[in-house]
């Protein structure tokens, strides 16, 4: 059984206050209207973080929710479907794939993912990317929009399907 949460997401609340940064975080929302897959890559500290949730938050109407997917703490690229469904508070206890099940449900939804820290995980994040966004097209004849993710990453990695990837490096 599927159990389908309701919230808009889990954009949490900045801390801090934003500094600067104008110029990318309009760049980052420029791409993220273009593309379904933006990548925000740059060394470690630099910004990446702050700067996709504050560009993200700034999308708060266009998506019906919004959810950041910190995977810095998973070690187990198998684990990333699980960790996102978890994320967006899916629970299912068939044996079906965890990644089909995520997307089944998030296919008739228009959301924006936030993937931070993927590096240690690249391959895993481009199946996922890959199988979302791949099932997120069909939608796009009637939410023009579609699903997007943004994430955050050292250095650029490539989903196969994710025709109009953007890579934006932070400097
Ligand atoms: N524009 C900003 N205004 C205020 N603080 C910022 C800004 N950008 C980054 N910071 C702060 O600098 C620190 C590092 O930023 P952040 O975590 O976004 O970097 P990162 O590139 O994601 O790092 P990592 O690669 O380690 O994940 C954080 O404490 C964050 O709050
Ligand atoms: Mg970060």
């Amino acid at each position: 059984m599927v159990v389908a949460p309701s919230r808009a997401g889990n954009l949490p609340a900045e801390l801090t206050s934003f500094v600067g940064r104008r110029r990318e975080v309009a760049e980052v929302r420029r791409l993220l209207s273009m593309s379904r897959l933006v990548t925000l890559t740059g060394v470690g500290g630099v910004g990446k973080t702050r700067l996709a949730l504050r560009a993200a938050s700034e999308f708060r109407r266009a998506f019906e929710a919004i959810w950041l997917v910190d995977l810095a703490g998973l070690t187990d690229p198998s684990l990333v479907a699980q960790t996102v469904a978890a994320t967006v508070g899916l629970r299912d206890r068939s044996a079906r794939a965890p990644l089909s099940v995520l997307s089944d449900f998030l296919a008739p939804q228009r959301v924006l993912l936030v993937l931070d820290n993927c590096e240690h995980l690249l391959d895993a994040c481009a199946v996922l990317a890959d199988a979302l966004l791949r099932q997120h097209r069909s939608c796009e004849s009637w939410r023009p929009a579609g699903s997007r993710c943004a994430s955050t990453v050292s250095s650029p990695w490539r989903s196969r399907y994710a025709a109009t990837q953007q890579d934006y490096p932070i400097g």
